[in-house]
């Protein structure tokens, strides 16, 4: 390639000029369109896209993304939309605490008679760190400000053969800024990491940084960054019952703190990690028996109901960012005690659901998986 040839990358402490020549010359010509992007763009757009692409690939986040805007056009119908409504719009996305902090975020704007206008405004909103600052101040607000993701990180860091580590390469993004261009180079850069530019793998020969990208032109691209060694998320178990009043289900709604706050879940408990229960050593039979004490203490402790608990429908395993859990479900029937609407204990509400009310209640991807269990041959799904 004749472009590959070219001078030397411009070492990280200077800008370069050519690459953001190539770089917006790229976008131009290639920039997904998407409903958040152009004539799309407006602060709360930005913000709630960005909330949303955190944790998702962008096909997912755009049918995500229009339902939300056809429900909550503006800041204010979220600000005044009930926590419920708007958990049920994320539903399925998981990482509800960001859904929770959209919403009280939408509420200090409101409150504020405006979105913020500055870099710290925005960062100054619950759960905005300085990736989405950055991205809505310079893709909504024209701002001059990096926002460095993981597919940021990972072309810079190529392009400069750096190890890698969000500080510096925030650093080094913010030096390499085109003035006046951010939102469009950001979003080139994003493209770029989400499409020619991969974690593993780098399609150099298409790339238009290629003449300007240390580690591309050296056949290292996959090289960079460094890999961090990876952490194995320790594995924690749960339990939970099954109650079912004809077609119904009994579900608890977890206080608004916390995980899985606000969501809908079958009533049960995560067990501590010493909990002996939880000890992968028991023989099967025994740790059979011990969850469902453990969940029938659980129970009769949080939402005052005395269970029978009944056979091992089965387990999910579900992965969080920071935890592996396995959780056990078990069929079981209220023996004493009637589920109540306003409880005071890991839920706020105890209601019976059914199959038709499941899509407007904010259901944790865990809970879903747990009503998605299939029933013994013949009976079908619960729901
Ligand atoms: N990923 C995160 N933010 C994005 C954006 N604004 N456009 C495309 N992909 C993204």
């Amino acid at each position: 390639m004749a472009r590959a040839a070219r001078a030397p990358a411009a070492p990280a402490h200077l800008p370069d000029p050519l690459m953001s020549v190539d770089l917006l010359t790229w976008y131009a010509e290639r920039a997904r369109e998407l409903p958040w992007r152009g004539a799309g763009a407006s602060p709360y757009r930005s913000w709630v896209s960005e909330v949303m692409l955190q944790q998702t690939r962008v096909e997912v986040v755009r049918g995500y993304f229009n339902r939300w805007m056809l429900a909550l056009p503006t800041v204010e119908d979220l600000a005044n939309a009930p926590l419920d409504d708007v958990l049920a719009l994320w539903s399925g996305l998981g990482y509800y605490s960001r859904a929770r902090n959209l919403h009280a975020g939408a509420k200090v704007v409101v409150a504020a008679g405006g979105f913020p206008t500055s870099f710290e405004g925005w960062r100054a909103l619950p759960g905005v760190g300085d990736y989405i600052a950055g991205a809505v101040c310079s893709i909504a607000l024209g701002l001059d400000e990096p926002a460095v993701d993981g597919n940021l990180e990972r072309v810079l860091a190529r392009v400069h053969s750096h190890p890698g580590g969000r500080a510096e390469i925030t650093a080094l993004a913010r030096r390499l800024l085109p003035a006046g261009r951010a939102g469009d180079w950001n979003q080139a850069l994003m493209d770029l990491g989400s499409s020619l530019c991969g974690p593993k793998s780098a399609r150099c020969e298409e790339c238009p940084l290629l003449a300007h990208c240390g580690a591309g032109r050296e056949g290292q691209a996959l090289e960079f960054p460094l890999k961090k060694a990876k952490r194995v998320a320790p594995a924690r178990v749960a339990v939970g019952a099954l109650l079912r009043r004809g077609e119904a289900v009994l579900l608890g709604r977890r206080q608004p703190q916390g995980l899985f706050g606000g969501l809908f879940e079958l009533p049960g408990a995560l067990l501590a990690e010493a909990d002996p229960a939880a000890d992968p050593e028991l023989h099967p039979t025994d740790r059979e028996d011990a969850l469902r004490s453990a969940l029938a203490l659980a129970v009769a402790d949080g939402a005052g109901l005395r269970l029978g608990v009944g056979a091992l429908r089965g387990t999910v395993d579900h992965t969080l960012t920071h935890m592996r859990l396995q959780l056990y479900v078990f069929e079981a029937e209220v023996l004493s005690g009637a589920p109540a609407a306003r409880v005071d204990g890991p839920w706020d509400t105890l209601r019976w659901i059914l199959p038709s009310e499941r899509a407007s209640i904010g259901l944790s991807t865990l809970a879903t998986k747990a009503l998605d269990l299939p029933l013994r041959p013949a009976q079908g799904t619960l729901f």
